[in-house]
């Protein structure tokens, strides 16, 4: 063949690489309200930073047909690119190729990019749209689910992983996905669960639809898979790049610091005026973050999921941080078992990847019942105190208003390694709150009083007075100070600075075994 044939062929079969399963399947894509994998990889990377690799990777299986339906790529797009000017890594199934199915070359190629994300250090984003197991490759596709699997688990920890599923995600494949950091899901696209209706009516009688057994609203609101639910892809993959912006390449990086335009001496008097008068009554915790921390700067995790924990990444002076409040809205912000999964999942991504933790504190402890006990609310609000007792990283705590019992410590105590702790002087502070103490400590003097309400009103003020308040905690050095609330940016501010440079050992261990 001359040098022409050559070239022209080469051009014949690019065309034939970037057009995937054709010009059809492409349409009927686009028909399903889908984008294709290379769409996806653009709107992810700046603009012609895309570098492929294992371009023409083609499976070599031969049965049931596929002798005649081999595609350059074997129906994933794999390579790097930059998001913001920093590399991450990326694979995208292409739906369009034998249903994105996973064959043997192609989780080759995703192995390969997994592979190299770790080897330089930088992110790896997978995005998901796949009917699964290439079927007529048997085997050699479980054992391609086996390898990703792995590397999934042995980057962990090292480089941030985030999956977005744009499409199906059924059987096995889920569990690549739920080993990653981070689940980006879309509203009537992104189907995630291990089987699907039919089987599930098969097996229990059950009727239900795909969205809502395994929609992004299942997951993000119900299940808590996934942490992050957009309406359509674009946006999604919009969110991707700016959750990539919060995070460093590798867990050998600091946690990112930009520019910052908001005042660090920025007073926050408003505070007060969210806080009510009266301690049992909820408030939007929400409105403390957007007050104290760098204007708009607050990206929430799982948002959806467990509101009586609010969990996310902000900025302080440019950095970011974790945050990892209780909110009042919802269950009066008592710990239950979802809250306690999602808060301590955060956490230790937080610390294995460098990002100082801030914990904003009113919490009244953890959730009684029956169905807490015996659902397991010992096992999962241990993980609370194993991820903060474990994390390196800087932590500092701010009690707003209650701090009480378990709880306090979990969310606040400075014995189990949060670094610096803050309180207002409206700050309560117990193993528990005034009425549940004065019918343990103080029933019989009430009940031989000759007003019992008038006694147990007085013995209420009495404990409140001389236990609660923020100064005792303060006198024995629980709490390091107690900060007028016009502060609180600006102390917290100066208390993460403080601590960045801290270094903090554990005995060396193969690793831990937090309760699961
Ligand atoms: C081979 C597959 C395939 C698969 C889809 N296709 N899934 N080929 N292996 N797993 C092919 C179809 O034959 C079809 O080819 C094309 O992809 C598009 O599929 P459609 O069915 O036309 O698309 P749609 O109607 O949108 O339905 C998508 C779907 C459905 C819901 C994903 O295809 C489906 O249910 N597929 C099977 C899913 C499944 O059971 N996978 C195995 C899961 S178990 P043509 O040539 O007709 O266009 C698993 C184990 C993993 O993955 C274990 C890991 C440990």
């Amino acid at each position: 063949m001359g040098n022409k044939e050559a070239l022209q062929k080469f051009k014949d079969m690019r065309s034939k690489m970037l057009a995937g399963g054709g010009e059809d399947q492409i349409a009927k894509q686009h028909e399903r309200g889908k984008l294709t994998a290379r769409e996806r990889i653009n709107l992810l990377f700046d603009e012609g930073s895309f570098i492929e690799d294992g371009t023409y990777m083609t499976g070599r299986a031969d049965k049931f047909g596929l002798d005649k339906k081999k595609f350059l790529g074997d129906g994933v797009v794999t390579g790097c690119g930059k998001v913001d000017g920093k590399q991450v890594f990326v694979s995208s199934q292409d739906f369009t190729v034998l249903g994105g199915s996973l064959g043997e070359m192609h989780a080759e190629r995703i192995a390969n990019a997994q592979a190299l994300a770790l080897k330089n250090g930088t992110p790896f984003v997978q995005v998901n749209d796949s009917g699964g197991a290439r079927i007529q490759e048997g085997i050699l596709a479980l054992g391609g689910y086996g390898k990703l699997f792995r590397n999934n688990t042995i980057s962990s920890g090292v480089i941030p992983q985030i999956s977005v599923i744009l499409g199906p995600c059924a059987g096995g494949a889920v569990y690549s996905p739920a080993i990653t950091d981070f689940i980006f899901m879309v509203d009537g696209v992104s189907n995630m669960y291990i089987t699907g209706p039919d089987v599930i009516k098969a097996v229990t009688g059950e009727e239900i639809s795909h969205e809502a057994l395994g929609g992004a609203g299942a997951h993000c609101g119900i299940s808590g898979v996934a942490h992050f639910r957009f309406p359509t892809e674009e946006a999604c993959l919009e969110g991707v790049r700016k959750l990539l912006n919060y995070l460093p390449a590798n867990n050998m990086e600091p946690a990112p610091v930009a520019p910052c335009t908001d005042p660090v001496d920025r007073e926050t008097p408003e505070l007060m005026d969210i806080l009510p008068d009266n301690i049992n009554q909820g408030y939007d915790m929400k409105e403390f973050i957007y007050s104290i921390f760098d204007a708009d700067s607050f990206l929430e995790v799982q948002a959806d999921f467990a509101k009586n924990v609010v969990v996310g990444f902000a900025k302080l002076n440019g950095r970011t941080v974790g945050v990892f409040a209780n909110n009042p809205k919802f269950f009066a912000a008592s710990l239950d078992i979802n809250s306690s999964d999602k808060g301590a999942r955060f956490i230790r991504f937080c610390d294995a990847f460098n990002i100082p933790i801030v914990s904003l504190v009113d919490v009244p402890g953890f959730l009684p019942g029956v169905e807490q006990e015996h659902g397991g609310i010992i096992r999962h609000g241990a993980k609370i105190l194993y991820a903060i007792a474990e994390a390196t990283v800087p932590k500092v705590a701010l009690i707003v208003r209650k701090s009480y019992g378990g709880a306090f410590i979990a969310m606040s105590a400075k014995q189990l390694g949060y670094d610096r702790t803050l309180a207002f002087p409206t700050s309560q502070i117990a193993v528990m709150g005034a009425q549940g103490a004065a019918n343990i400590i103080f029933r019989k003097e009430i009940n031989a009083a000759s007003d019992p309400a008038a006694k147990r009103a007085e013995k209420i003020a009495e404990f409140e007075a001389e236990v609660m308040n923020p100064f005792v905690a303060a006198g024995y050095g629980y709490v390091d100070d107690v900060i007028d609330p016009k502060y609180a940016r600006i102390e917290l501010i100066r208390s993460v600075e403080m601590h960045i440079t801290k270094r903090e050992d554990r005995p060396a261990k193969k690793h831990g075994n937090i309760p699961l």
